[in-house]
């Protein structure tokens, strides 16, 4: 039975078919069908994965349209249509928006491929402000090993391997896994705790367990599991399906070890505490990194990428603001620049002027939202480092 991935992806080649072979109307239908099954795809997923879907499927809409627009003349064998040309808008459209697996070939789970990103995120570390350590870290452990193996083989080491970050919600650990994918040439798999149980509810052990082995086929593979917590939480509760899904996890990535691939797995989690301690334990994860809030720097940084381009008033000070701002996570800094934006469009349309983002309005976002971060949260990270990772 085919999945509904695979039957994209034939829907996705038939329509290029068809597009070359000067066939107008199938190929129409096809990239029509290619987007239903788009949307549906995006309708089981979420987040990142189903953003990606949906990307893909206005994609597949577009190509339709364009299409129906433009006529195909009917092509013998080699001459190249106007929608097919060789450089087209509409073939690099279909080169980008397709979701391709990069899944080694003997690894048909299509389940697996699912969570792949096959095409890296455009993400990278100079995007990522401040965090100087966590990037060095990471650096040293994943980066480096995977980029040059001859170097780190002569000096023993291995680099896979795992590392959890953990720390407070919205100070960009999601972002500093994405940059990770972006950095490295490998497929990188992403799956979130919450999005795993409540996809698969009552499934979710064998989920997650395809997940992994689709990861542990690739020659060199990173998996990030967002919200860990949500997929390894302390056993010995009521819930059935978290004890089982915690056992087949160790046994799985316990079995791993023998395999000459090279994985490296990253968690990340906003409730460290609620995690199974055997997870710790099996060395696993063996660097744990704590993402704090942004300092001076990082916050200054964040402020300056976000008006970076913006029509501002003259003597708006970014140093200033950043002092300010101490005390906030970076998406709280990212929400207040975005309602100050909103703030002065609505002004710019009211007035009819032209619009210029101003102090006042910065002003009134701040005083509209507060931190999402309480020194008593920030006192629980660390004891709990105290208490466990010293
Ligand atoms: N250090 C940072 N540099 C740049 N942007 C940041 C940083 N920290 C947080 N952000 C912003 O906040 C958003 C949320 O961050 P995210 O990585 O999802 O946080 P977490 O996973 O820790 O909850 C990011 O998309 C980004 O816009
Ligand atoms: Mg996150």
């Amino acid at each position: 039975m085919n999945t509904m991935l695979e039957r994209k992806r034939q829907y996705e080649a038939d329509c290029e078919a068809a597009v070359k072979a000067g066939r107008k109307k199938e190929a129409i239908i096809c990239a029509a069908r290619a987007a239903e099954l788009a949307f549906k795809l995006a309708e089981r997923t979420d987040g990142a994965i189903a953003q990606r879907y949906v990307e893909d499927a206005e994609g597949w809409l577009e190509i339709g349209e364009k299409l129906k627009a433009k006529g195909l003349k009917t092509g013998g064998s080699g001459q190249r249509t106007e929608a097919g040309g060789q450089k087209s808008e509409e073939d690099k459209k279909i080169q980008v928006s397709s979701f391709k697996s990069q899944v080694s070939p003997e690894d048909d789970s299509s389940e697996g491929s699912e969570w792949l990103i096959g095409e890296k995120p455009n993400m990278t570390f100079d995007k990522i402000c401040g965090m100087v350590d966590a990037k060095e870290a990471i650096m040293q452990m994943v980066v480096y090993p995977l980029k040059q193996p001859e170097k780190s083989q002569a000096l023993g080491l291995n680099p896979g391997g795992g590392v959890l970050l953990y720390g407070p919600p919205g100070n960009g650990k999601t972002l500093l896994g994405k940059a990770i994918a972006g950095e490295l040439d490998c497929p990188f798999f992403y799956a979130s705790g919450a999005q795993i149980r409540s996809k698969w509810h009552g499934e979710s052990e064998q989920r997650l367990s395809k997940l992994l082995k689709s990861a542990q086929a690739c020659q060199v593979a990173v998996l990030f599991l967002d919200e860990v917590e949500g997929l390894l939480p302390k056993r010995g509760g009521n819930s059935q399906v978290d004890n089982r899904i915690v056992t087949q996890f160790l046994a799985d990535v316990g079995g791993f070890s023998e395999s000459k691939n090279t994985l490296l797995i990253l968690g990340a989690t906003n409730k460290p505490w609620d995690i199974d301690e055997a997870v710790f334990r099996t060395g696993r994860f063996d660097e744990k990194i704590y993402i704090s809030p942004p300092d001076h720097p990082a916050r200054h940084g964040i402020l300056q990428m976000e008006i970076k381009g913006v029509n501002m008033e003259a003597g708006f000070d970014a140093a200033h603001w950043a002092e300010r701002l101490d005390g906030y996570s970076g998406s709280d800094i990212v929400g207040i620049m975005k309602s100050a934006k909103r703030i002065s469009l609505g002004r710019a349309i009211r007035e009819d002027a032209d619009a210029v983002l101003k102090v006042e309005d910065v002003e009134g976002a701040l005083n509209k939202i507060p931190s999402s971060i309480t020194d008593r949260m920030l006192k629980e990270y660390e004891k709990f480092r105290e208490q466990r990772f010293s």
